[in-house]
Protein backbone atom coordinates (compact mmCIF):
# COMPACT_ATOMS: atom_id res chain seq x y z
CA UNK A 1 0.00 0.00 0.00
CA UNK A 2 1.40 3.69 -0.74
CA UNK A 3 2.32 5.33 2.40
CA UNK A 4 1.21 9.34 2.38
CA UNK A 5 4.85 10.60 1.67
CA UNK A 6 4.67 8.38 -1.47
CA UNK A 7 1.01 9.60 -2.49
CA UNK A 8 2.30 13.36 -1.73
CA UNK A 9 5.49 12.97 -4.03
CA UNK A 10 3.16 11.92 -6.67
CA UNK A 11 1.31 14.69 -6.04
CA UNK A 12 -2.22 12.87 -5.49
CA UNK A 13 -2.85 14.54 -2.54
CA UNK A 14 -4.74 17.50 -3.10
CA UNK A 15 -4.43 20.39 -0.70
CA UNK A 16 -6.30 24.05 -0.39
CA UNK A 17 -4.95 27.16 -0.33
CA UNK A 18 -5.55 29.85 1.87
CA UNK A 19 -7.23 32.07 -0.49
CA UNK A 20 -5.67 35.47 0.81
CA UNK A 21 -2.77 34.57 -0.09
CA UNK A 22 -0.58 36.37 -2.97
CA UNK A 23 0.94 33.43 -4.70
CA UNK A 24 3.35 35.52 -7.14
CA UNK A 25 5.11 36.58 -4.12
CA UNK A 26 4.94 32.80 -2.17
CA UNK A 27 6.23 31.63 -5.02
CA UNK A 28 9.36 34.13 -5.29
CA UNK A 29 10.27 33.65 -1.39
CA UNK A 30 10.28 29.60 -2.49
CA UNK A 31 12.09 29.72 -5.28
CA UNK A 32 14.71 31.97 -3.50
CA UNK A 33 14.38 29.48 -0.33
CA UNK A 34 14.86 26.22 -2.35
CA UNK A 35 16.79 27.79 -5.04
CA UNK A 36 14.62 26.45 -7.51
CA UNK A 37 14.28 28.05 -11.11
CA UNK A 38 10.56 27.85 -12.70
CA UNK A 39 11.26 26.62 -16.84
CA UNK A 40 8.07 27.29 -18.51
CA UNK A 41 6.73 26.98 -21.87
CA UNK A 42 5.08 29.08 -24.10
CA UNK A 43 1.80 26.92 -24.14
CA UNK A 44 1.16 27.57 -20.63
CA UNK A 45 -1.35 29.94 -18.74
CA UNK A 46 -0.09 33.52 -18.64
CA UNK A 47 -0.02 33.83 -15.12
CA UNK A 48 2.66 30.90 -15.02
CA UNK A 49 4.38 32.60 -17.95
CA UNK A 50 4.65 35.88 -15.94
CA UNK A 51 6.55 33.71 -12.96
CA UNK A 52 8.84 31.79 -15.18
CA UNK A 53 12.86 32.53 -14.61
CA UNK A 54 12.94 31.37 -18.16
CA UNK A 55 10.11 30.51 -21.14
CA UNK A 56 10.70 29.09 -24.19
CA UNK A 57 10.36 26.41 -26.81
CA UNK A 58 11.71 22.76 -26.35
CA UNK A 59 15.21 23.61 -27.61
CA UNK A 60 15.53 26.47 -25.18
CA UNK A 61 13.73 24.88 -22.42
CA UNK A 62 16.54 21.80 -22.40
CA UNK A 63 19.50 23.91 -23.19
CA UNK A 64 18.40 26.07 -19.82
CA UNK A 65 17.76 22.89 -18.23
CA UNK A 66 21.14 21.71 -18.87
CA UNK A 67 22.63 24.78 -17.93
CA UNK A 68 21.14 25.84 -15.12
CA UNK A 69 22.71 25.81 -11.65
CA UNK A 70 19.61 25.93 -9.33
CA UNK A 71 19.28 22.91 -7.30
CA UNK A 72 15.54 22.33 -8.40
CA UNK A 73 14.02 22.68 -11.39
CA UNK A 74 9.89 23.25 -11.45
CA UNK A 75 9.07 22.55 -15.11
CA UNK A 76 5.85 23.92 -16.26
CA UNK A 77 5.38 22.30 -19.42
CA UNK A 78 4.26 18.33 -20.61
CA UNK A 79 5.99 15.58 -18.80
CA UNK A 80 8.01 14.77 -21.66
CA UNK A 81 9.68 18.05 -21.32
CA UNK A 82 10.68 17.18 -17.40
CA UNK A 83 11.95 14.06 -18.07
CA UNK A 84 14.51 15.70 -20.96
CA UNK A 85 15.54 18.26 -18.19
CA UNK A 86 16.14 15.22 -15.96
CA UNK A 87 17.95 13.42 -17.90
CA UNK A 88 20.40 16.08 -18.63
CA UNK A 89 20.29 17.22 -14.86
CA UNK A 90 19.73 13.61 -12.71
CA UNK A 91 21.21 14.79 -9.94
CA UNK A 92 19.05 17.89 -9.82
CA UNK A 93 15.11 17.35 -8.26
CA UNK A 94 12.59 17.66 -11.27
CA UNK A 95 8.69 18.78 -10.48
CA UNK A 96 6.06 19.02 -13.00
CA UNK A 97 3.00 20.59 -11.19
CA UNK A 98 0.35 18.12 -12.44
CA UNK A 99 1.96 14.67 -13.02
CA UNK A 100 -0.84 13.94 -15.96
CA UNK A 101 0.14 16.82 -17.88
CA UNK A 102 1.26 14.03 -20.62
CA UNK A 103 1.17 14.71 -24.49
CA UNK A 104 -0.97 13.02 -26.99
CA UNK A 105 1.50 13.03 -30.41
CA UNK A 106 3.65 11.32 -27.38
CA UNK A 107 1.52 9.19 -26.67
CA UNK A 108 0.84 8.51 -30.49
CA UNK A 109 4.41 6.32 -29.99
CA UNK A 110 4.40 3.44 -27.76
CA UNK A 111 7.98 2.21 -27.05
CA UNK A 112 6.45 -1.17 -27.42
CA UNK A 113 5.68 -0.77 -31.22
CA UNK A 114 8.52 1.68 -32.14
CA UNK A 115 10.76 -1.04 -31.16
CA UNK A 116 8.93 -3.03 -33.87
CA UNK A 117 9.20 -0.70 -36.37
CA UNK A 118 12.45 0.28 -36.06
CA UNK A 119 13.73 -3.37 -36.01
CA UNK A 120 12.34 -3.51 -39.80
CA UNK A 121 14.93 -1.21 -40.77
CA UNK A 122 18.34 -1.99 -39.37
CA UNK A 123 20.20 0.08 -41.68
CA UNK A 124 18.25 3.40 -40.66
CA UNK A 125 19.23 6.14 -38.11
CA UNK A 126 16.72 6.75 -35.93
CA UNK A 127 15.73 10.73 -35.17
CA UNK A 128 13.22 11.42 -32.96
CA UNK A 129 11.38 14.71 -32.24
CA UNK A 130 11.66 15.56 -28.73
CA UNK A 131 8.07 15.33 -27.89
CA UNK A 132 8.02 11.82 -26.77
CA UNK A 133 9.17 9.52 -23.92
CA UNK A 134 12.14 9.01 -22.47
CA UNK A 135 12.33 4.93 -23.75
CA UNK A 136 12.14 6.48 -26.98
CA UNK A 137 14.69 8.45 -26.62
CA UNK A 138 16.38 6.16 -25.56
CA UNK A 139 15.93 3.93 -29.00
CA UNK A 140 17.28 6.74 -31.10
CA UNK A 141 20.68 8.16 -32.06
CA UNK A 142 19.72 11.88 -32.33
CA UNK A 143 16.72 14.27 -30.62
CA UNK A 144 15.43 16.99 -32.41
CA UNK A 145 13.01 19.99 -31.90
CA UNK A 146 11.24 21.76 -34.48
CA UNK A 147 14.01 24.15 -34.18
CA UNK A 148 16.49 22.41 -35.25
CA UNK A 149 14.90 19.30 -37.23
CA UNK A 150 15.90 20.64 -40.68
CA UNK A 151 19.28 21.27 -39.85
CA UNK A 152 19.93 17.66 -37.76
CA UNK A 153 18.69 15.93 -40.74
CA UNK A 154 21.21 18.32 -43.02
CA UNK A 155 23.98 17.62 -40.97
CA UNK A 156 24.14 14.00 -41.98
CA UNK A 157 25.34 12.70 -45.43
CA UNK A 158 23.07 12.08 -48.16
CA UNK A 159 23.30 8.72 -48.39
CA UNK A 160 22.32 8.25 -44.82
CA UNK A 161 18.64 6.45 -44.37
CA UNK A 162 16.23 7.93 -41.60
CA UNK A 163 13.68 6.71 -39.63
CA UNK A 164 11.74 10.04 -38.29
CA UNK A 165 9.13 9.74 -35.37
CA UNK A 166 6.94 10.06 -33.79
CA UNK A 167 5.32 13.22 -35.35
CA UNK A 168 4.61 12.37 -39.26
CA UNK A 169 3.14 15.75 -40.22
CA UNK A 170 6.86 17.31 -38.68
CA UNK A 171 8.73 14.61 -40.71
CA UNK A 172 6.94 15.32 -43.87
CA UNK A 173 8.25 19.10 -43.53
CA UNK A 174 11.56 18.48 -43.21
CA UNK A 175 11.01 16.00 -45.84
CA UNK A 176 9.99 18.41 -48.19
CA UNK A 177 12.47 20.96 -46.73
CA UNK A 178 15.98 18.75 -47.13
CA UNK A 179 14.57 16.65 -49.98
CA UNK A 180 15.29 13.63 -48.07
CA UNK A 181 12.82 10.62 -48.46
CA UNK A 182 12.71 9.63 -44.51
CA UNK A 183 10.49 6.49 -43.39
CA UNK A 184 7.90 8.27 -41.28
CA UNK A 185 5.95 7.01 -37.59
CA UNK A 186 2.16 7.48 -38.21
CA UNK A 187 1.78 9.67 -34.99
CA UNK A 188 0.43 13.32 -34.56
CA UNK A 189 -0.40 16.02 -31.86
CA UNK A 190 -4.29 16.42 -31.24
CA UNK A 191 -3.85 20.23 -31.03
CA UNK A 192 -1.99 20.79 -34.25
CA UNK A 193 -3.79 18.24 -36.54
CA UNK A 194 -7.34 20.06 -35.95
CA UNK A 195 -7.13 23.20 -37.77
CA UNK A 196 -9.26 23.99 -40.89
CA UNK A 197 -8.32 24.49 -43.81
CA UNK A 198 -12.00 26.00 -44.69
CA UNK A 199 -12.35 28.47 -41.77
CA UNK A 200 -8.69 29.62 -42.17
CA UNK A 201 -9.18 30.45 -45.48
CA UNK A 202 -12.40 32.71 -45.15
CA UNK A 203 -10.16 34.28 -42.00
CA UNK A 204 -8.05 35.11 -43.94
CA UNK A 205 -10.70 36.84 -46.65
CA UNK A 206 -11.74 38.75 -43.76
CA UNK A 207 -8.53 39.87 -42.68
CA UNK A 208 -6.51 40.00 -46.34
CA UNK A 209 -3.25 41.61 -44.66
CA UNK A 210 -3.28 39.56 -41.85
CA UNK A 211 0.06 37.02 -41.99
CA UNK A 212 -0.69 33.54 -41.35
CA UNK A 213 2.13 31.28 -39.46
CA UNK A 214 2.14 27.69 -38.49
CA UNK A 215 3.98 25.46 -36.18
CA UNK A 216 5.19 22.61 -38.58
CA UNK A 217 3.05 19.73 -36.63
CA UNK A 218 0.05 20.99 -38.35
CA UNK A 219 -0.54 19.02 -41.88
CA UNK A 220 0.52 19.97 -44.83
CA UNK A 221 -3.02 21.13 -46.22
CA UNK A 222 -2.54 24.09 -43.73
CA UNK A 223 1.17 24.47 -43.92
CA UNK A 224 0.98 25.46 -47.69
CA UNK A 225 -1.19 28.55 -46.68
CA UNK A 226 1.38 29.52 -44.03
CA UNK A 227 3.51 32.93 -44.85
CA UNK A 228 5.91 31.53 -42.40
CA UNK A 229 6.50 28.05 -40.24
CA UNK A 230 8.26 27.45 -37.36
CA UNK A 231 8.61 26.55 -33.50
CA UNK A 232 7.19 28.85 -31.13
CA UNK A 233 10.35 30.82 -30.85
CA UNK A 234 10.29 31.33 -34.51
CA UNK A 235 6.81 32.56 -34.56
CA UNK A 236 7.38 34.71 -31.75
CA UNK A 237 10.11 35.95 -33.36
CA UNK A 238 8.43 36.23 -36.84
CA UNK A 239 5.78 38.09 -34.77
CA UNK A 240 8.43 41.05 -33.82
CA UNK A 241 10.49 41.41 -37.08
CA UNK A 242 7.00 41.19 -39.44
CA UNK A 243 5.98 44.58 -40.22
CA UNK A 244 2.20 43.16 -40.43
CA UNK A 245 -0.29 44.46 -37.96
CA UNK A 246 -2.19 41.27 -38.19
CA UNK A 247 -1.37 37.71 -37.50
CA UNK A 248 -3.52 34.52 -37.83
CA UNK A 249 -1.63 32.03 -35.42
CA UNK A 250 -1.49 28.04 -36.05
CA UNK A 251 -0.35 26.78 -32.97
CA UNK A 252 -1.35 26.47 -29.24
CA UNK A 253 -3.05 29.63 -28.31
CA UNK A 254 -0.65 30.14 -24.94
CA UNK A 255 2.39 32.20 -26.89
CA UNK A 256 -0.18 34.51 -28.23
CA UNK A 257 0.54 35.96 -24.10
CA UNK A 258 4.28 36.38 -25.65
CA UNK A 259 3.49 37.75 -29.02
CA UNK A 260 1.14 40.47 -27.47
CA UNK A 261 3.31 41.41 -25.30
CA UNK A 262 6.34 41.80 -27.37
CA UNK A 263 3.75 43.43 -29.81
CA UNK A 264 1.44 45.58 -27.59
CA UNK A 265 0.14 47.17 -31.28
CA UNK A 266 -0.14 44.45 -33.35
CA UNK A 267 -3.70 42.00 -33.01
CA UNK A 268 -3.24 38.11 -33.17
CA UNK A 269 -5.89 35.54 -34.14
CA UNK A 270 -6.07 32.19 -33.66
CA UNK A 271 -6.61 29.93 -36.13
CA UNK A 272 -9.73 28.36 -35.91
CA UNK A 273 -10.08 24.04 -35.46
CA UNK A 274 -12.68 21.82 -37.29
CA UNK A 275 -14.29 21.77 -34.05
CA UNK A 276 -16.51 24.78 -32.76
CA UNK A 277 -13.89 24.90 -29.48
CA UNK A 278 -13.30 28.68 -30.11
CA UNK A 279 -9.56 28.26 -28.45
CA UNK A 280 -6.68 26.09 -29.44
CA UNK A 281 -5.78 24.84 -25.89
CA UNK A 282 -3.69 21.86 -25.07
CA UNK A 283 -5.51 19.91 -22.86
CA UNK A 284 -2.05 18.67 -21.37
CA UNK A 285 -0.50 22.04 -20.92
CA UNK A 286 -3.28 23.58 -19.35
CA UNK A 287 -3.28 20.60 -16.75
CA UNK A 288 -0.57 22.81 -14.80
CA UNK A 289 -2.19 26.04 -12.94
CA UNK A 290 -0.49 29.04 -11.05
CA UNK A 291 -2.06 27.39 -7.76
CA UNK A 292 -0.46 23.31 -8.49
CA UNK A 293 2.64 25.07 -9.54
CA UNK A 294 2.66 26.40 -5.73
CA UNK A 295 1.55 23.79 -4.04
CA UNK A 296 4.48 21.73 -5.99
CA UNK A 297 7.25 24.03 -5.38
CA UNK A 298 6.07 24.18 -1.50
CA UNK A 299 5.94 20.45 -1.21
CA UNK A 300 8.67 19.30 -3.16
CA UNK A 301 6.15 17.17 -5.16
CA UNK A 302 5.11 15.97 -7.88
CA UNK A 303 8.65 14.63 -9.00
CA UNK A 304 9.44 13.23 -12.11
CA UNK A 305 11.57 10.39 -12.16
CA UNK A 306 13.70 8.41 -15.30
CA UNK A 307 15.22 5.23 -14.08
CA UNK A 308 18.91 4.97 -14.80
CA UNK A 309 19.36 2.96 -16.96
CA UNK A 310 16.97 4.58 -19.46
CA UNK A 311 18.75 8.27 -18.18
CA UNK A 312 22.27 7.00 -19.39
CA UNK A 313 21.19 5.80 -22.96
CA UNK A 314 18.69 8.59 -23.43
CA UNK A 315 20.85 11.22 -22.70
CA UNK A 316 23.29 10.58 -25.58
CA UNK A 317 20.95 11.74 -28.04
CA UNK A 318 19.72 14.56 -26.75
CA UNK A 319 23.27 15.98 -26.60
CA UNK A 320 24.22 14.78 -29.73
CA UNK A 321 21.40 17.42 -30.70
CA UNK A 322 22.78 20.08 -28.50
CA UNK A 323 25.88 19.54 -29.67
CA UNK A 324 25.13 20.07 -33.51
CA UNK A 325 22.68 22.91 -32.44
CA UNK A 326 25.16 24.87 -31.03
CA UNK A 327 27.91 24.22 -33.91
CA UNK A 328 25.19 25.74 -35.56
CA UNK A 329 24.79 28.51 -33.49
CA UNK A 330 20.99 27.54 -32.74
P1 LIG B 1 8.13 23.96 -29.67
O1 LIG B 1 9.40 23.21 -29.44
O2 LIG B 1 8.07 24.62 -31.01
O3 LIG B 1 7.90 24.92 -28.57
O4 LIG B 1 6.92 22.92 -29.68
C1 LIG B 1 6.55 22.19 -28.57
C2 LIG B 1 5.24 21.54 -28.71
O5 LIG B 1 4.79 20.81 -27.86
C3 LIG B 1 4.49 21.79 -29.89
O6 LIG B 1 3.24 21.21 -29.77
FE1 LIG C 1 1.79 17.45 -27.07
FE2 LIG C 1 0.35 18.72 -28.89
FE3 LIG C 1 0.18 19.45 -26.36
FE4 LIG C 1 2.42 19.98 -27.79
S1 LIG C 1 0.37 20.82 -28.12
S2 LIG C 1 2.30 19.14 -25.73
S3 LIG C 1 2.50 18.14 -29.08
S4 LIG C 1 -0.45 17.47 -27.21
Amino acid sequence: MDTLEELNRRGFVEESIDPTLDLFAEIEKLKKEKNAIILAHYYQEPDIQDVADYIGDSLGLSQEAARTEADVIVFAGVHFMAETAKILSPEKKVLLPDLKAGCSLADSCPPHLFKKFKEKYPDHLVITYVNCTAELKAMSDIVCTSTNAVQIVESLPKEQKIIFGPDKNLGAWVAKKTGRDLVLWNGACMVHEIFSREKITKLKERHPHAKFIAHPECEEAVLQMADYIGSTTGLLNYSIKSEAKEFIIATESGIIHQMEKANPTKTFIPAPPNNNCACNDCPYMKRNTLEKLYLCLKNGSPEVTVPEHIIREARKPIERMLEISASLGL
